[in-house]
């Protein structure tokens, strides 16, 4: 949805409706290297969680190394990143991105899963995940991050 606001020079201008979504992108490091079976459970775990409180996203494993993208209400993904902060499963958790969103990138995908290259990874975590202001009046702004990664999830063999 978009909003007519009026702007500091009184222009109409059109801006998205931020309602009361949040996005949280994180890397970090498994405590041990997961099996099949291990990662399995895992998505399992969490892909139940999600579906009751509306959380979706993806979550990436190469190599010992997560990298997660999630997003829902801010109450969901408040108690959802402090589940995820506190498990022992993994360490080393550097947040990437932590932002309000106007709408959901992955808005079917409970969890979806994939295993990027180390190489595909990496340049994920090096991307820029703030948001930079749109110059178009009215647009979203965008986190090349989060484009990047739904670019990869567009052509990731599942
Ligand atoms: C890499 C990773 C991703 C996770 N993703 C989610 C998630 O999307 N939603 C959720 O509710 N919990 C998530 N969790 C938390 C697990 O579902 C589970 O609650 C937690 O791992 C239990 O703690 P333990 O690993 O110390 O046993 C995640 C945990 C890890 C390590």
């Amino acid at each position: 949805m978009t909003l007519l606001c009026v702007t500091h020079n009184n222009m109409l201008e059109l801006t998205p409706d931020m309602s009361d979504l949040r996005a949280i992108a994180y890397v970090s490091s498994a405590t041990y290297l997961m099996t099949v079976p291990q990662l399995e459970s895992l998505l399992v775990e969490a892909r139940n969680l999600n579906l009751e409180s509306s959380v979706t996203g993806v979550l990436l494993y190469s190599d010992g190394n997560f990298m997660q993208y999630f997003e829902g209400s801010e109450g969901a993904v408040s108690i959802t990143y402090e589940r995820i902060r506190s498990s022992r499963r993994h360490k080393s958790i550097i947040e990437l991105m932590n932002e309000r969103i106007a709408e959901r990138s992955f808005p079917d995908w409970q969890m979806g899963f994939a295993q990027p290259t180390q190489s595909e990874l990496l340049s994920l975590s090096a991307a820029r995940w703030q948001s930079m202001a749109s110059e178009a009046p009215g647009s979203l702004a965008t986190s090349p991050g989060l484009a990047l990664l739904r670019g990869f999830w567009k052509g990731a063999p599942r």
